[in-house]
């Protein structure tokens, strides 16, 4: 299965994008000829690095793709746009690499692409969002987060909270600060906050998109305070659209708590990465984050040394991930018939 081949290889250093809560640093790519042996060469197509998430998870695949492992790893950043994705999946496909990795953006346009790497024989392992394909044998498998179970952890969170501090349902008056759109990672979480708020009878304001970028979560919670006076919960779908949000309640002069009923604006979001947000998370500006775990460099890893002895791994991989909350009302939340305890941040 593996090749051996002679490939145009890409490593340039670049100084360092910071990850989140890690000292590495994200490798970016330049062009240069080299003759790999026995190594296993992998295309890893990233979205991006629009959070600390997502720098978290690049290092976490460029660590466990090293020549020591015995890959090379062919790393392309896609800034944030399919278009630049798709490109990099065509290289992959034309420089004849072992395996192709996805980080897919968005859901939907991978069809073609993913058509052309098939009939080159190149198998493709999806990590952490997915794609939205007819044909599901155009992708291999896929390793990454239930981003509805982490909403309907949160949302029960939510739901017990104000039960114990005698808040009732038509007193809770949310915002959603959405990811990037027709993401998986966004499809699920308003999902999970849209199907609570009905069942339990919350106003659901509003839902605006900040792209899970700090300085889009500033600019959206700002413009929803300008339209809306009653906002008293931010459900924030990343932690760095939460830090922005944050920003922008204490810039126009919110207190963020989560005692509601003392006229605080309590914030919710995901992940858990970031150093900031789970300070945060302890101070109690953030009320309880929902962990999105990035580490899947190692879980990848393991698929490709699966599907290379001629392995068939299971097609979904979901990872364990927790909820977290400095407030000790709240124990544990009970989802789908599981129990998950709170835990400190
Ligand atoms: O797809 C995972 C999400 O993408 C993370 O929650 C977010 O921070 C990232 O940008």
């Amino acid at each position: 299965m593996k090749k051996i081949a002679t490939l145009l290889t890409l490593l340039l250093l670049l100084p360092a994008l910071a990850a989140g809560c890690g000292s590495s640093a994200i490798k970016e790519e330049s062009t240069d000829e080299t003759v790999e042996e026995d190594l296993i060469t992998v295309g890893f197509s990233q979205l991006g690095a629009e959070s600390d998430w997502r720098n978290t998870n690049t290092i976490s695949m460029q660590e466990a793709f090293t020549r020591d492992n015995g890959f090379n790893l062919v790393y392309k950043n896609g800034q944030q746009k399919q278009a630049n994705q798709i490109t990099a999946v065509r290289m992959f496909i034309q420089q004849g690499v072992d395996y192709i990795v996805l980080a897919p953006a968005t859901e939907t346009g991978w069809e073609s692409v993913l058509t052309e790497a098939r009939d080159a024989g190149i198998p493709v392992i999806l990590v952490d969002r997915r794609v939205d394909v007819a044909d599901k044998t155009l992708f291999s498998c896929w390793v990454g987060s239930d981003f509805e179970l982490e909403s309907k952890k949160m949302t029960e969170w939510l739901r017990k909270l104000t039960e114990v501090r005698n808040i009732s349902p038509e007193e809770l008056h949310i915002v959603n600060i959405q990811g990037t759109m027709g993401s998986t990672a966004q499809i699920g979480r308003t999902r999970g906050l849209a199907n609570a708020a009905r069942e339990n009878g919350w106003d659901l304001i509003t839902e605006v998109s900040g792209d899970f970028t700090e300085n889009k979560g500033r600019e959206v919670m700002a413009a929803m305070l300008k339209g809306y006076d009653n906002i008293n919960v931010v459900y924030c779908e990343n932690d760095n659209m939460a830090i922005g949000a944050i920003d922008a309640l204490e810039a126009a002069g919110k207190r963020v708590g989560p005692n509601i009923k003392n006229g605080e604006v309590m914030v919710v979001s995901f992940d858990g990465v970031n150093e900031k947000s789970l300070e945060y998370c302890r101070e109690g500006k953030i009320s309880c984050i929902a962990e999105c775990n990035p580490l899947h460099g190692p879980r990848v890893r393991a698929l490709i040394e699966a599907l290379d002895k001629g392995e068939t791994p299971e097609t979904f991989n979901y990872v364990d991930e927790k909820i977290f909350s400095s407030l000790n009302t709240v124990k544990s939340v009970t989802v789908d018939g599981i129990e998950y305890s709170v835990e400190e941040p």
